[in-house]
């Protein structure tokens, strides 16, 4: 481990390089940021300590040029008594801990430890991201580490869990993790309130005995009943009936849950996690959200942030999708080129995380280069392009399935890709160009090149 220790106090700054190396921490002094960032540049660091208040650049500036230049480095500050307003402003800017003077030496040995040791994690999870199972959370800022620390506390407890947040934001996730940290022997068990008719919802959630209505020609297990052992996640909680929302709170209250057509409840234990996109205070208002309900599932708040309030979550869950996307089409491993990743820090994501996973797997499609570039998205560029991305977002995901297929060659990939957007925009150039994000040319040359053209159609004058 190689940490760099940035004071303009010699004496503090080599007092840590000292109670460090017996640790097996190596590190390097620098005692302004100027000299800080020059050994930055010039070596491959674990980690930096850096005191706040220093002439000249300060850890302040140095936090801030490290969060542009090299978004992974974790950066832990150290701040003067009196001085923890800074600290916290340097939390909200990306640093990944804080002490304050004077400090417990081997508290900051911890710190930094464990700074070191998440890196390492979240790199190897970035590099076998590739088919792996959705529960893990990626992302160091303070409000995903927050989200992370209330699920490990509140999930073994069985208390129930509401999760809100806009779309695609990872609520979904969220409710995985939670589950993962409950350590319950029993399945995760997703439903969508939205995505069912009423009736059908009510008998998938309840189950039924045989004869229970037309149709009903078994008996059939309830998700409740599935759910045993386990957690139920009740996605868009919003969209439950009125009249479901009351057997709802009946099961949690009685802990039983009776089947359709049946007198008897079966004893359920299980954990309820749900969530939603709206806000639902002012459902409850409205009177399309009973409030005796909402209580009940209100225990444990998490509101996930969108994606635009924790820019320094991009560079890391960038990666993440484009190892395990250039993974799924059989690629080597691509790299974000710098500029990519400014370039995505400073975008606003209106589809958050789910829009930031589509952006790379596009790009990933188009760019010929192992380097993906800034001008690799340009596709996000301007209000109108995002908000179409948004209200098209079910496209692009059902496109996915068509699109990618293990084993299939890249060109493949390219060629469908190109193929699917020419036929969603009726073969008009102009407009599948800017839908995939590249130049008129390239699109007329890749045309050529696989095939595409279907006599003189729409080219336009
Ligand atoms: N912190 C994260 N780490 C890794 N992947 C994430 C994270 N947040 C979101 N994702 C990914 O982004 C996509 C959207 O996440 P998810 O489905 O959990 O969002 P959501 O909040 O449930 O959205 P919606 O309200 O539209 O249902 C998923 O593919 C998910 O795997
Ligand atoms: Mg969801």
């Amino acid at each position: 481990m190689r940490i760099l220790i940035v004071d303009d106090e010699a004496r503090m700054a080599e007092s840590i390089r000292d109670y460090f190396q017996p640790e097996g921490l190596e590190s390097d002094l620098a005692f302004n940021g100027l000299q800080a960032r020059r050994k930055l540049e010039e070596n491959a660091y674990d980690a930096l300590v850096s005191d706040l208040r220093m002439p000249g650049m300060d850890g302040m500036q140095l936090l801030r040029w490290v969060r542009e230049e090299g978004p992974d480095l974790p950066v832990i500050m150290i701040s003067a008594h009196g001085d923890i307003r800074d600290a916290v402003e340097a939390m909200r800017e990306g640093a990944y801990d804080y002490l304050v003077k004077p400090f417990d030496p081997d508290e900051l040995l911890l710190k930094v430890r464990k700074a070191v040791e998440n890196r390492r994690l979240r790199l190897s999870v970035a590099a076998g991201m590739a088919g792996k199972a959705k529960d893990e959370m990626i992302g160091e800022s303070l409000a995903i580490r927050e989200v992370d620390r209330i699920l490990a506390k509140a999930s073994p407890t069985g208390a129930t869990i509401l999760i809100t947040g806009e779309s695609g934001t990872g609520k979904e996730v969220a409710a995985r993790v939670s589950h993962r940290y409950s350590r319950r022997e029993g399945p995760f068990v997703p439903i969508n309130m939205g995505a069912f008719p009423e009736q059908l919802l009510e008998s998938e959630l309840f189950g039924y005995e045989k004869g229970a209505f037309t149709g009903a020609d078994n008996r059939k297990q309830g998700l409740f009943e599935s759910a045993q052992g386990g957690s139920l996640f009740l996605d868009e909680i919003a969209e439950l009936p009125l009249h479901l929302q009351v057997k709802l709170l009946r099961v949690i209250q009685e802990r039983k849950v009776q089947r359709l057509g049946s007198l008897k409840g079966t004893p359920v234990d299980l954990r309820l996690v749900t969530a939603t996109n709206r806000d639902l205070e002012k459902e409850v208002k409205a009177g399309r959200f009973r409030e005796d309900l909402y209580y009940r599932i209100n225990v444990i708040r998490i509101q996930i942030p969108p994606l635009r309030e924790r820019p320094e979550d991009i560079p890391l869950l960038a990666g993440a999708f484009l190892a395990r996307v250039s993974g799924t089409m059989g690629r080597k491993a691509m790299e974000l080129g710098d500029d990519a990743v400014r370039f995505l820090m400073r975008y606003d994501f209106p589809g958050n995380v789910r829009e930031l996973e589509n952006a790379i797997e596009r790009a990933c499609i188009l760019s010929d280069g192992d380097t993906l570039r800034a001008r690799d998205f340009e596709f996000l560029k301007g209000g109108k392009k995002a908000v179409q991305e948004r209200e098209g977002q079910h496209r692009p995901e059902s496109a996915k399935a068509e699109v990618y297929g293990i084993g299939e060659s890249l060109e493949e990939l390219e060629r469908k890709a190109i193929l699917a957007a020419l036929e969603r925009n009726a073969y008009h150039r102009e407009r599948t160009a800017e839908e995939l994000g590249i130049t008129r040319r390239t699109l007329l040359n890749k045309i050529k090149a696989y095939g595409l053209e279907t006599g003189s159609e729409t080219e336009q004058a």
